[in-house]
């Protein structure tokens, strides 16, 4: 018994060991940390159960037969983050590069499956060569089974992606289907083809973190929605969002408790509003004074942010925010800003997340560049998001909300199912310059005719009552009772039931 005892430690200690220990301090001299470390910083303590352990490649071919090394360079099983269930695979860069090979490919399949059965999130610790390249199309079929399992768990479990190395080629487009995607600055890269082969294709002379770093994908491209400064930020990072979301499509919302009065009252908020129309205030400010604590996940804060989409609590249970934000080009609604609220926005609908929008938007942003880049189909994205959703929805308009922006950002006609306006709140179809520059042109050389038309248009529609006469704000509230009124809302909607009408899918304008 002892002997085989013995024989399952030393075949840990191997597994343990992954590609040695030359290859760990490497790692390390990166400033990276090992796969198992990784997971041990995600997961509770003591909560790791590792599956597949022993697994080894398959491959014959360029003398891979002589070179087995238990694992894989895959460590997938179960823990627990604050006690709940989730499913993780962390690949391991110091075996054959952390590169996939077809048995490699079934270990992150087994967890996959796992978490569909049970329900339960599953995180990728993604730091990998791509392809096995000794193994050919095997290492390819390897990835279309976990890209298959990717698209099928979509809108079920919650997937999340940590890019803590490399992933390149067709390697991104797991993470890519996955829900949410941090990654690690400096030592992390994303990108189809690398800068040889985009020097030799396009002449371009690119470095890998310009092409695909985590500043490029959190700035420029909204590939990944949060660049975090190492490995052990990232892997805290994540454990925090983790606590924001259900484990499943099935499961209720988590519910952290909470000392903060769900009654609170910010005065500070009935002065917020800038006394002139173009002067900004910052919407975290309002976002913040509503949340639990003033805790707010914000996701890509540094790509469009004249719109902010994060998570909060109000009264323990989640929320998703969606807000513009007047500091960013006065919170306009454009192709970046709609692309990115619209997927927020459905994937709070696909977990059952409760969506509260605040509202300050001009309109749409005017000009040929985003015209003719399509934020016609863009813009329908985030209309689409907003009108299918069946999840709790409370909107709170804080001062403008102008022309089709206003129907876009949860408006009553899209069934929001509370909306509120604070007294600065404007609702019309432009703001009143613009307005009368077109309804009263023969007058525009007359400019005392225009201030005064400006004026009668101002006061007709620069408040929220001619919309709150039609039935289409459901009340006018006080700034200050903001977190009062969202939270007797929540209470009221948390059995809401509203279903869309049988489809096999929508076809929302991709
Ligand atoms: C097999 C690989 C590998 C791979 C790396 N290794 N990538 N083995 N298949 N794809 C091995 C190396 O041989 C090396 O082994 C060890 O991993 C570490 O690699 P290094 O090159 O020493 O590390 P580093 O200098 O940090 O460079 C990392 C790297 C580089 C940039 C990722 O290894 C690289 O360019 N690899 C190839 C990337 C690639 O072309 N992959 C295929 C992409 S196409 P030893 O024994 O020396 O330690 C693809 C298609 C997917 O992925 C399609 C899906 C549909």
């Amino acid at each position: 018994m002892s002997a085989n005892i013995a024989e399952v430690e030393r075949r840990r200690a191997a597994a343990h060991l992954g590609g040695g220990q030359k290859r760990i301090d490497a790692q390390h001299a990166k400033g990276k940390l090992t796969a198992r470390e990784r997971l041990d910083v995600l997961l509770d303590e003591g909560s790791f159960e590792e599956l597949d352990m022993y697994v080894e490649h398959n491959c014959v071919d360029f003398g891979m037969d002589e070179g087995h090394i238990p694992g894989d360079g895959v460590v997938t099983g179960s823990g627990t983050i604050n006690g709940r269930l989730v499913y993780v695979f962390s690949q391991d860069f110091t075996v054959f590069g952390g590169s996939l090979s077809e048995r490699h490919a079934q270990k992150i399949c087994k967890v996959m499956d796992a978490a569909m059965k049970v329900g339960a999130p599953v995180i990728g610790l993604n730091d990998s060569g791509g392809a096995r390249i000794q193994e050919g199309v095997a290492s390819l079929g390897g990835y279309a089974e976990v890209f298959q399992r990717n698209v099928l768990a979509s809108g079920v479990v919650p997937q999340l992606s940590l890019i803590m190395g490399p992933c390149a080629g067709g390697a991104v487009y797991s993470p890519a289907m996955t829900d949410f995607i941090f990654m690690v600055e400096d030592s992390s890269y994303m990108f189809v083809t690398g800068p040889e082969v985009v020097k030799t294709v396009t002449n371009e002379v690119v470095t890998q973190e310009e092409l695909g770093g985590a500043s490029t994908h959190t700035t420029k491209t909204s590939v990944a929605d949060l660049a975090c400064e190492n490995d052990i930020v990232a892997l805290l990072q994540a454990r925090d969002f983790i606590d924001y979301l259900p484990l499943s499509n099935r499961d209720e919302l988590p519910e952290r408790p909470t000392s903060d009065p769900w009654d609170r009252l910010e005065e500070g908020l009935d002065t917020i509003i800038p006394a002139s129309a173009n002067q900004p205030y910052d919407m975290h400010e309002v976002i913040r004074k509503t949340l639990d604590e003033g805790d707010f996940f914000e996701i890509q804060p540094k790509h469009a942010g004249n719109i902010i989409c994060g998570f909060g609590r109000v009264e323990g249970r989640t929320v998703g925010v969606v807000a513009n934000q007047p500091m960013v080009l006065a919170g306009v609604l454009d192709i970046n800003s709609s692309k990115k609220a619209a997927r927020f926005v459905r994937f709070c609908d696909a977990f059952g997340i409760p969506i509260l929008t605040f509202v300050d938007v001009p309109g749409f942003l005017p000009g040929t560049d985003q015209e003719h880049n399509g934020i016609i189909k863009h813009g329908a994205k985030l209309l689409f998001a907003y009108a299918e959703a069946t999840v709790p929805k409370i909107t709170v308009i804080t001062r403008k909300a102008y022309g089709g922006a206003y129907d876009v950002m949860a408006s009553k006609h899209l069934r929001g199912d509370l909306n509120y306006a604070w007294p600065t709140a404007e609702i019309a179809v432009m703001g009143a310059k613009g307005a009368v520059e077109i309804i009263f042109r023969q007058d525009r050389d007359d400019p005392e005719k225009i201030a005064a038309k400006t004026k009668e248009y101002e006061d007709r529609f620069a408040n929220p009552f001619v919309a709150a006469s039609k039935g289409f704000i459901d009340e006018v509230i006080m700034p200050h009772s903001t977190r009062r009124r969202i939270a007797l809302g929540l209470r009221k909607l948390r059995n809401k039931e509203l279903e869309n009408p049988w489809k096999k899918h929508d076809n929302i304008p991709l």
